[in-house]
């Protein structure tokens, strides 16, 4: 419960007033604000989260997309991925993800 409750502050804090602005402002420090509390990797607290930069861009998008449209059910992700636009949730599979 500590995990997500950390995780949806740091998300909400960085990114408040950018869901309506279409050409995304996503980059690396966004990423890491918003994703790696959870995303990170390695960790054996996070061994159980799956790990996006292994991931191919294309993949991360649809995965995104999905848990935004609901086609794919998660626990944490839908509520997560609906606070994005479209937009920015391609913007975070180029950056995150692999070519
Ligand atoms: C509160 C913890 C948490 C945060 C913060 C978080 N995620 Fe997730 N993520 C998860 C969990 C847990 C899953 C497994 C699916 C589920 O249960 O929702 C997941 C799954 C995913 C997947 C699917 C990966 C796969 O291979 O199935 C993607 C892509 C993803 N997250 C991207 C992101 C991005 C991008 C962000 C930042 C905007 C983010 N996540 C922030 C916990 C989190």
């Amino acid at each position: 419960m500590g995990v997500f409750r950390a995780g949806v502050l740091l998300l909400v804090v960085p990114l408040t007033g950018m869901a309506s602005e279409p050409p995304a402002a996503i980059d690396q420090a966004t990423v890491a604000a918003a994703c790696s509390s959870c995303h990170g990797g390695g960790h054996s607290a996070e061994a159980r989260i799956p790990r996006l930069g292994e991931q191919t861009a294309a993949s991360l998008e649809r995965k995104l997309l999905g848990f935004r449209s609901g086609s794919l059910q998660g626990t944490v992700m839908n509520r997560i991925a609906r606070g994005f636009t479209e937009a920015e949730l391609r913007a975070m599979a180029e950056v995150l993800g692999t070519p």
